[in-house]
C-alpha cells in the first residue's frame, strides 16, 4: 500500500522553523510529504531548508507556469492524503474561513475536498482576538480540525494561548486524522462525538497576602486524564485547572484559574454543558480578607486568618437551570470512604460520586482505587493508574449518556 501523503502548508511566524522538525517526523512515520511555502513563511525559513528536509520539490507561487503544466494546485491537494497548515497564521485562518484565494497556499486550500488539519500559531492576543475565534468556530463547523494552541511563553515576550504544539503532539493528531474514515471529522463516529463535557481538575489556591497562600495536594493527575480520556471518545472538552504543572491533553480547551471562586465564574462561563465532572479539591475556605501587602513579623502578636466559606461548585451546578444530564462529582476521603460518599451524593445532589481514599499517597501520586457511587449503588475498582480509572470512567459515562 502507498504510504499517506502529506501536503504541509506553511505559514508566516516565527513557529515556522517548528515545521522543519515535524517534516523530520513525518518522515520518520514512514510518509511522504511536500511543501507549500507561503511569501510569510519565506520571511523565516527558505524554500530550500524544506526541500532538503521533505526530498521534494518546495511550491511558493501561484503563478509558476511549469508548475501549473506540471504540477498545478489542483493536483497538489489531490495527490494529498491530509493536508496540514502549521504554522497556520492569524491571516491564514482568516483567508480560510472567509473563502479567499489570493496566494498558492489559499487557492489549494480552496480547491480541495481533502481533509485539512490548521496548527495554529500566534501572539496571544491575536488568538484570543473575537474575530480569530469567529473564524476558528467557522473553519471547525466547515469541518476543518483546528488543534487549539498551547500555553506558555511565546517568541514576542508575552505570556498565553497561542504557542504551536510541539512536533510530536502534532504527529499524534496527524495520524489519528489519517486513521478517521473519510467524510468523518474529529471526534465523530466516536461514542461522545457531539457532547460538551466540562471537567474540574487540581488544587485551588487562596490567596493570605501576595506570597502567601492556602492550598492542598491535589496534583489534577486524575483530573487532566479525565479530560484526555473525554477528548480521546470524542467530546468537546473544557477543562477549568487550578494551579498545577501539567500539559493540556490534546483537544482539549484548558481555562486556566487559580481560586476557588475563579472555578465557580470559569465554570459559570463554560455552561450549559451535557456532562460535567467536578475533579477539583477546591478549598472549602479562602481568607475572609486577603492582604494587599505582604503581612510583616510583628515580633508580638501572631496573624489571625479569618476565614470565609467559598462557593460549592457542584451543589451549586446541581441546583442550576442549566444543570447537565449528567454530573459527577468526586469525594476525597479518610476514612468510612463509601458512608461519607453516599451521604455526600445525596447532598451535593449530584448523579455519581467517585469516592477515593485519600488517606496515603493518592494525592499526587500515579494511582488511584475508586469506588463510583450512585443511587443504584456502589461499584469498587481494584487500584489501577489514574489514565486507566479515567478511560473506565469516561466509558462507563460514555454508555449511560448514549
Ligand atoms: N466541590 C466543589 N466546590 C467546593 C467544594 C467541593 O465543587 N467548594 C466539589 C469537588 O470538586 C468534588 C466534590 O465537591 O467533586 C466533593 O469534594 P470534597 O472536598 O470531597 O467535599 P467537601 O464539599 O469539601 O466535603 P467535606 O469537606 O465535608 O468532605
Amino acid at each position: 500500500m502507498k504510504p499517506p501523503h502529506i501536503l504541509l502548508i506553511v505559514g508566516g511566524g516565527i513557529a515556522a522553523y517548528k515545521a522543519c522538525e515535524l517534516i523530520r517526523l513525518i518522515r520518520k512515520a514512514g510518509m511522504t510529504v511536500r511543501c507549500v511555502l507561503t511569501e510569510g513563511g519565506a520571511q523565516f525559513i527558505t524554500p530550500m531548508t524544506l526541500a532538503a528536509l521533505s526530498e521534494n520539490e518546495v511550491f511558493t507561487t501561484l503563478w509558476d507556469l511549469k508548475n501549473e503544466t506540471e504540477m498545478g494546485h489542483i493536483q497538489l491537494s489531490r495527490e494529498a492524503d491530509l493536508i496540514v497548515v502549521c504554522p497556520a497564521t492569524a491571516d491564514l485562518l482568516a483567508k480560510m474561513a472567509a473563502g479567499i484565494s489570493d496566494s498558492l497556499a489559499t487557492t489549494v486550500l480552496l480547491a480541495t475536498d481533502t481533509p485539512v488539519l490548521a496548527v495554529p500559531a500566534m501572539n496571544v492576543r491575536m488568538w484570543q482576538h473575537a474575530a480569530t475565534q469567529r473564524n476558528v468556530a467557522r473553519l471547525r463547523d466547515d469541518g476543518v480540525t483546528v488543534i487549539d494552541p498551547d500555553d506558555g511563553a511565546m517568541a514576542c515576550g508575552e505570556f498565553g494561548p497561542g504557542r504551536l504544539p510541539e512536533p510530536v503532539a502534532i504527529m499524534e493528531r496527524i495520524e489519528a486524522a489519517l486513521a478517521r474514515p473519510s467524510g468523518l471529522r474529529e471526534g465523530q463516529g466516536l461514542p461522545l462525538y457531539g457532547k460538551r463535557v466540562l471537567i474540574t481538575a487540581g488544587p485551588t489556591h487562596e490567596p493570605i497576602d501576595p506570597v502567601r497562600y492556602i492550598a492542598n495536594r491535589s496534583s489534577g493527575k486524575q483530573g487532566f486524564a479525565i479530560a484526555a480520556a473525554a477528548a480521546a471518545l470524542g467530546a468537546d472538552v473544557h477543562l477549568i485547572a487550578g494551579p498545577v504543572h501539567l500539559p493540556t491533553p490534546p483537544g482539549v480547551t484548558r481555562i486556566d484559574v487559580e481560586t476557588a471562586r475563579e472555578m465557580a465564574a470559569a465554570v459559570d462561563a463554560a455552561l450549559p454543558a451535557d456532562i460535567a465532572i467536578l475533579v477539583a479539591a477546591v478549598a472549602d475556605w479562602r481568607t475572609a480578607d486577603a492582604a494587599d501587602q505582604k503581612i510583616k513579623k510583628t515580633g508580638g502578636a501572631l496573624p489571625v486568618l479569618q476565614l470565609a466559606e467559598n462557593p460549592d461548585i457542584l451543589a451549586g451546578l446541581a441546583h442550576d437551570a442549566r444543570r447537565p444530564a449528567l454530573l459527577v462529582g468526586f469525594a476525597a476521603e479518610t476514612e468510612n470512604v463509601v458512608e461519607h460518599a453516599q451521604a455526600k451524593l445525596a447532598r451535593k445532589g449530584c448523579d455519581w460520586i467517585v469516592a477515593n481514599d485519600v488517606s496515603g499517597d493518592v494525592m499526587g501520586g500515579a494511582d488511584n482505587a475508586v469506588h463510583i457511587v450512585t443511587a443504584q449503588g456502589v461499584e469498587s475498582w481494584s487500584n489501577l493508574p489514574k489514565d486507566q480509572v479515567a478511560r473506565k470512567l469516561m466509558e462507563k459515562i460514555a454508555d449511560v449518556v448514549r
